[in-house]
């Protein structure tokens, strides 16, 4: 608190009287008799470029109306959670007040969040207290205050948002963004996928972002997404790239990502959102899978299974092909695993893998502890005993 240090540090602050001097009165109020302010308020840019969605942009309405208090986006990084979210925030923020953002990602960053929350509640008291006791000043007053909407972007473990389940009953909103998929949340959060973009959204969002080669970009933009698999990112990347660099049309965009499928997975420029590269967004879920080693052997050797036909965004992996690699139970548990944190799809029949996934897992790097040169050399080899001549050699490239 440091509210009466002296120089020689001998006292700090030496009585209750002392105290109640320093202290303003404000902080003596109880969370539940504060009124907030019309500022209170943490809401996103509304995102640029926005496109499609609306059915999910539906659907979070719907949910919320229906009844649902919390709600979870959830589907494969890069594929459009945040922007989701944020854009539903922009346009619903009118419906709730208050409205605050938190960055979800862990326990701490939760807490951060609603100690900026609670501090913002009261300016004063946010001066003398603590974080965590900021915080805990907020979860009291959502608890006792209806009509508020917390978005958490971006959660990483369920037990981290639990404690909202209480906090929210009857009285507010919660929007959460995960990787971690359906099954995770059955207990907590009404689950949304949220799916890969349609290809008309697709190619309306690289020809907004790549405006300069009108006429011909369309065609060609049409067979870039589709190359891209309709991942949002991945198709913001690319076209942000050929307009950064002049002549770069999609089709040689393509050429190059066969190319140099590694330098083009990388971020085509710095400072902003796009530093997020396509390798960057996957990887910690792999980092959090190191538990089950057998988890990344998998995903690596998936990404060598070629698809059915060309241009699918997702390769269907019949599961008893994969039968030879681990026993049962040890292979069972880490496609739940990887389905877990949505880098597959699994049902009874297939394993279903996104062709970015499966570029990204078999193109060697050194500066990855999961694609290191030889890991990704032993999948391959794994792949061409399990998967036999479909292991194709020109499947080494980026994309096929
Ligand atoms: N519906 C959309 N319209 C326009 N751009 C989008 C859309 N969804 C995603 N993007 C773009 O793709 C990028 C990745 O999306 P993001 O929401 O961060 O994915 P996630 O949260 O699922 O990892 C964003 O930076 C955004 O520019
Ligand atoms: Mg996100």
């Amino acid at each position: 608190m440091g509210a009466a240090a002296t120089g020689d540090g001998a006292t700090a602050v030496n009585s209750r009287t002392d105290l109640a001097l320093t202290v303003p009165s404000e902080a003596f109020v109880s969370p539940a008799d504060i009124a907030a302010g019309p500022g209170l308020r943490k809401v996103p840019d509304e995102p640029r470029n926005f496109v499609g969605r609306r059915d999910e942009l539906h659907a979070i309405s719907k949910g919320f109306d229906d009844g649902a208090m919390m709600q979870v986006l959830y589907g494969l990084g890069g594929t459009g959670k945040t922007t989701l979210a944020a854009q539903w925030t922009v346009h619903h923020a009118d419906q709730y007040h208050p409205v605050w953002w938190v960055d979800g990602r862990s326990a701490k960053s939760i807490a951060s969040g609603l100690a900026g929350f609670g501090g913002r509640l009261q300016d004063v008291v946010a001066k003398i207290v603590t974080p965590e006791a900021l915080s805990e000043r907020a979860q009291q007053w959502l608890m006792s205050h209806s009509g508020w909407l917390l978005v958490l972007d971006n959660v990483n473990d369920p037990d981290d948002v639990r404690f909202l389940k209480t906090i929210a009953r009857d009285h507010g909103r919660v929007l959460i963004t995960s990787r971690l998929a359906a099954a995770v949340w059955h207990d907590i959060a009404t689950a949304v996928p949220v799916p890969l973009l349609s290809e008309e959204a697709a190619v309306e969002l690289f020809t907004r972002i790549c405006t300069r080669h009108e006429g011909r970009v369309v065609a060609e933009a049409r067979r870039l997404c589709a190359e891209l698999g309709f991942l949002a990112l991945a198709v913001q990347q690319a076209a942000a790239y050929c307009l950064l660099e002049e002549g770069l049309t999609p089709h040689r965009y393509l050429a190059k990502l066969a190319e140099f499928p590694d330098v083009m997975h990388q971020a085509p420029y710095e400072g902003s959102q796009l530093e997020r590269t396509m390798a960057g967004v996957w990887e910690p879920s792999l980092d959090r899978l190191a538990d089950t080693p057998l988890a990344g052997d998998v995903l690596r050797t998936l990404a060598w299974f070629p698809p059915a036909e060309l241009g699918l965004a997702t390769t269907n992996v019949p599961r008893p092909v994969l039968h030879p690699l681990a026993p049962p139970p040890a292979l069972h548990k880490a496609l739940l695993r990887l389905a877990a944190h949505s880098l597959i799809g699994l049902d009874q029949e297939n394993v279903r893998v996104h062709r970015l996934v499966q570029a990204v897992a078999r193109t060697p790097s050194e500066g990855s502890a999961h694609r290191m040169p030889h890991q990704i050399e032993a999948a391959r080899a794994r792949a061409e005993v399990v998967f036999g001549t479909r292991c194709r050699d020109d499947f080494r490239r980026g994309t096929s």
